[in-house]
């Protein structure tokens, strides 16, 4: 039997170009408190959440992420056109098909690229860190842009007091090339659909469309925390051996921004020293699932406290229960 070719394998990856849209209109606790009898302070107690963005009626998915997706190219300083291949990371795309991705490779001019999306929810970030590494070091891409974007005030119930004042919208973006020296550190990774009924669409589309309802993002809050609090703190710990350095090697803690008690859990759990930068940026953000990541890098950076070429550690988790977690050096 004759050898088929392969691509030559490369020894690693590294994130070179960061990008990010925050929608223009800003929406404060107060606003959405009344429906949900709640209150500015009840929200930003139980979340850290002070205020969100909202999309216009004419922004979308694909939209936001193009402006992310075109920032960072800029950013690092490449072509649309270099770019091999887009991965996009959403669960609020309005098309079941076509991808998101294809829509936003043509939106920013990545002619030459393939596409395609991931549905791994709040994890869909770091979910895409791993596979552009992996895509890279086995020769099969030479630049991915990798895109996290959402508009999840189109899938949320305004009257649902579990999810009314947690979820926003926005997009951010990175540039992942090639790289003699690796900056992506293996991703630790998972997911358990027995609990998938914890964060869930409900009624699932098919059903909503037939009956003529819509169909909204639920959450079952409190056990949702539970498996945060519990769980993310080893996987953080698992992605930290994996890279092979210590959580005071860190220059940066960049979480999902999911609930900001969460994130004050895993810190405490890590016992993360003081010179360790911690992401916050969901006090004005809100959570954006597959766009939080990208969005506070971007945050940390405005604030002069992401360090280029510096570790971080990235962790998602959400819908599945998806989550992925690794190393990687600043862009
Ligand atoms: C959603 C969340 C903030 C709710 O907080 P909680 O402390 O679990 O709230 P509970 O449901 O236990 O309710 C506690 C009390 O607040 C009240 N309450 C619930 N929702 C409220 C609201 N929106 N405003 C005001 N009061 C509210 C309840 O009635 C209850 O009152 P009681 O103690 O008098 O019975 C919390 O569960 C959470 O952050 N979960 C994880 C969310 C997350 O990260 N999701 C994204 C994953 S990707």
């Amino acid at each position: 039997m004759s050898h088929l070719k392969t691509p030559a394998t490369v020894a690693g990856a590294r994130m070179t170009g960061l990008g990010a849209y925050r929608p223009d209109r800003v929406v404060t606790n107060a606003e959405l408190a009344p429906r949900i009898d709640s209150s500015d302070e009840w929200i930003q107690e139980r979340t850290g959440i002070i205020e969100r963005r909202f999309a216009g009626a004419e922004e979308t998915c694909a939209s936001m992420g193009a402006i992310a997706g075109t920032r960072a190219l800029a950013d690092a300083g490449i072509a649309a056109t270099d770019i091999d291949v887009v991965i996009v990371a959403t669960f609020t795309h309005r098309h079941a098909t076509p991808s998101a991705s294809a829509e936003i490779a043509h939106l920013v001019g990545a002619t030459n690229a393939a596409a395609f999306d991931i549905s791994a929810a709040c994890a869909g970030f770091c979910y895409g860190v791993g596979l552009a590494d992996s895509l890279i070091r086995a020769g099969s891409a030479k630049h991915v842009l990798l895109v996290g974007t959402e508009k999840i005030s189109d899938v949320t119930n305004y009257d649902d007091r579990g999810t009314a004042f947690i979820f926003a919208d926005g997009a951010g973006a990175v540039v992942i090339s090639a790289s003699d020296v690796p900056g992506i550190a293996p991703t630790v990774w998972g997911a358990d659909g027995s609990s998938m009924d914890a964060i869930i669409m409900q009624p699932d589309t098919l059903t909503a469309a037939r009956v003529g309802v819509q169909s909204f993002l639920t959450m079952e809050g409190q056990r949702v925390f539970r498996w945060a609090v519990g769980s993310m703190g080893e996987v953080c710990e698992r992605a930290l051996v994996a890279a092979g350095i210590e959580a005071r090697d860190l220059s940066a803690f960049v979480p999902h921004q999911a609930n900001l008690r969460i994130t004050n859990a895993i810190v405490k759990k890590l016992d993360l020293p003081e010179s360790v930068t911690v992401a916050t940026d969901i006090q004005l953000t809100g959570n954006t699932s597959a766009a939080s990541i990208p969005l506070a890098m971007d945050a940390l950076r405005e604030q002069g406290q992401l360090k280029s070429g510096e570790p971080i550690l990235m962790v998602g988790f959400g819908a599945g229960l998806a989550f992925a977690g690794q190393v990687a050096l600043a862009p």
